[in-house]
C-alpha cells in the first residue's frame, strides 16, 4: 500500500505505539488521520503536532469499552470524513499479575478494549472497505499473542484471539480485495509497560522502531510483521523447539513469586 493521499483511522492514538504509527503515516505523506483514543486533550495534543506536519486530523475520543456508543459516533464521523484506506487498530489494555490473583474487572477491562473495541471499529470500517473494494487493515497484537507469558495470561489470551481474528478476517475480505495484516511487537518502552515488572533478558522496543516496522511490512503486503530478531527468534524456536521455548519462557519470567495468602479459604479445607 502506498500510504500518499489516503486516510487512515488509528485507535490508541494518542500515546505509545498508535501515536509513532500516526507520525509515521505523516512522514509517509498521508493525507487524513483520525485519532481514537479516550483522553481527548492528548488526542488535541498529538493533532496540532499533526496539522503542523500538513496533515488533516480529526479526533474522536472514545472509549472503546462501550460499544454501542462507539457505534453511533463512529457512524456519524464516517458520514463527515473521506472513506478509510487503512484502519490501524491499536488500542489496547494490559495488566500484569499472577493468573491465580488475576481480578475480574481487570480482565474485563482487556476483553473489552482490546477484542470488543476492535470488533466495534472494524466491523463498520470493514463495511465500508468491502462496498469501495479497497482498504487495509492493521490489528495490533503482539509477541505474546504468539508466544504467551507466564504473569500475562488474561491479556495473552486476547493477544492470541487477535491473531485468529486477523486471519479468519483476512480470508473473508480478500475476495473485496481488503487487505489484513497482523502487527507483532514485542516489549516497547510505552505506559503499558512502566508500571510492569520486567521479563529478564527481553530487550525493550521503541514505539517509533515499531511504527517503521509496520510500514515496512505493510507496503511489501506482509501478512504478519514482528517487530525485532528476539521475536524472530521467540518465534522459530516456539515452532521448532516448544519444550525448550517452555523452558526459556520459565527463565524470563518476573521472578515475583505470587502471595496466595488471600486466597487460602477459598477451597475449603476438608478434614
Ligand atoms: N508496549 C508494549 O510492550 C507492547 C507490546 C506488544 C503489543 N503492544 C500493543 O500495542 C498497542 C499499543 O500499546 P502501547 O504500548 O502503545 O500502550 P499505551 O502507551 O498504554 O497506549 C494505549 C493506547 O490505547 C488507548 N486506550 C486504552 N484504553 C482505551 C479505551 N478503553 N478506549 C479507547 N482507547 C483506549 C490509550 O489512550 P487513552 O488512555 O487516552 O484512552 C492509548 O492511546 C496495544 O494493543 C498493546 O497491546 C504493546
Amino acid at each position: 500500500m502506498d500510504f500518499h493521499g489516503k486516510t487512515a483511522l488509528i485507535t490508541g492514538a494518542s500515546r505509545g505505539i498508535g501515536k509513532a504509527i500516526a507520525f509515521s503515516l505523516a512522514q509517509q505523506n498521508i493525507h487524513t488521520l483520525l485519532l481514537v483514543a479516550r483522553d481527548p486533550q492528548r488526542l488535541q495534543r498529538v493533532a496540532t503536532d499533526l496539522e503542523q506536519l500538513g496533515i488533516q486530523v480529526s479526533i474522536l475520543p472514545l472509549d472503546l469499552t462501550q460499544p454501542r456508543t462507539v457505534h453511533a459516533s463512529l457512524v456519524k464521523a464516517l458520514r463527515h470524513h473521506p472513506p478509510i484506506d487503512l484502519l490501524v487498530n491499536c488500542a489496547g489494555v494490559a495488566y500484569q499479575r499472577q493468573f491465580i490473583e488475576s481480578r475480574l474487572q481487570q480482565v474485563e477491562t482487556e476483553l473489552m478494549t482490546n477484542l470488543l473495541g476492535m470488533y466495534t471499529i472494524t466491523r463498520l470500517v470493514a463495511r465500508q472497505m468491502v462496498q469501495r473494494k479497497q482498504g487495509h487493515i492493521v490489528n495490533v497484537s503482539s509477541l505474546m499473542g504468539k508466544v504467551a507469558a507466564p504473569s500475562m495470561a488474561t491479556y495473552s489470551a486476547t493477544k492470541h484471539a487477535i491473531i485468529g481474528f486477523t486471519q479468519a478476517l483476512r480470508g473473508e475480505l480478500a475476495p473485496h480485495n481488503v487487505k489484513v495484516t497482523n502487527l507483532m511487537p514485542s516489549l516497547t518502552k510505552t505506559d503499558m509497560v512502566k508500571e510492569m515488572t520486567p521479563f529478564r533478558w527481553v530487550q525493550a522496543t521503541r514505539p517509533e522502531q515499531v511504527a517503521k516496522a509496520m510500514m515496512t511490512g505493510v507496503k511489501r503486503g506482509n501478512r504478519e510483521i514482528l517487530v525485532g530478531w528476539q521475536s524472530h527468534m521467540a518465534v522459530m524456536c516456539d515452532r521448532l523447539a516448544p519444550k525448550l521455548m517452555s523452558q526459556i519462557i520459565c527463565w524470563t519470567q518476573p521472578q515475583t513469586p505470587p502471595s496466595l495468602s488471600p486466597y487460602r479459604d477459598v477451597i475449603p479445607h476438608q478434614s
